[in-house]
């Protein structure tokens, strides 16, 4: 199993919309496993292919507390939902950064297993939020697209300069190793 790199708002890649898995092989499996991994890795909840810069529509979902309880959707889709609630909601791919944002309450949806079997179902709680923040994932939509665009832009700034913090530490570390090790000779 391999640990992916999860892509960080505002990579482009995160807005590049998924296309369906025609057929759920062993491909399809290897990298469900390996995102079910990357997840757990970075203690999330749920992760969408998009995320790790692979237009495939599968979603890996794991609610329990102790990392055993592993959901495969591949090609999700949402067929009715009901009713409106907050979610207080924080993404991988928005590092350090949690917002209230409106989703539906309950929804029924479709979906293959990693078998590629049909499977309708129904959610709601925290269940039915990670659904729907997962498909919009694979449409290259991010929770942050629902808050105000005065509140987006503060954030992108607040992350751009964090982002070129950590590179910009990253490699005064390395020079710094380099010099060590042109002592040691
Ligand atoms: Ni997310």
């Amino acid at each position: 199993m391999a640990i992916l790199e999860v892509l960080h708002y505002p990579d482009p890649g995160l807005r590049k919309k998924a296309v369906s898995v025609e057929t759920v092989d062993e491909s399809c499996r290897i990298l469900a496993k390996d995102m079910l991994q990357t997840m757990y890795e970075n203690n999330g909840i749920g992760l969408a292919s998009t995320q790790v810069n692979v237009q495939k529509r599968l979603v890996v979902i794991d609610l329990s507390e102790d990392k055993n309880e592993a959901i495969y959707l591949i090609n999700p889709e949402i067929l009715t939902s009901e009713g409106t609630g907050e979610s207080q909601e924080g993404c991988l791919s928005v590092p350090e950064y949690y917002d209230t944002v409106m989703r539906a309450e309950r929804i029924t949806y479709r979906y293959q297993d990693l078998e590629g079997k049909v499977i309708e179902s129904e959610a709601d709680g925290l269940l039915s939020v990670c659904i729907q923040h997962e498909i919009d994932h694979l449409d290259g939509k991010l929770f942050i697209d629902y808050l105000s665009p005065m509140k987006r832009r503060r954030l992108r700034k607040k992350l751009e300069k964090q982002e070129k913090q950590e590179k910009q530490e990253k490699q005064e570390k390395q020079e710094k190793q380099e010099k060590n090790q042109a002592k040691i000779l």
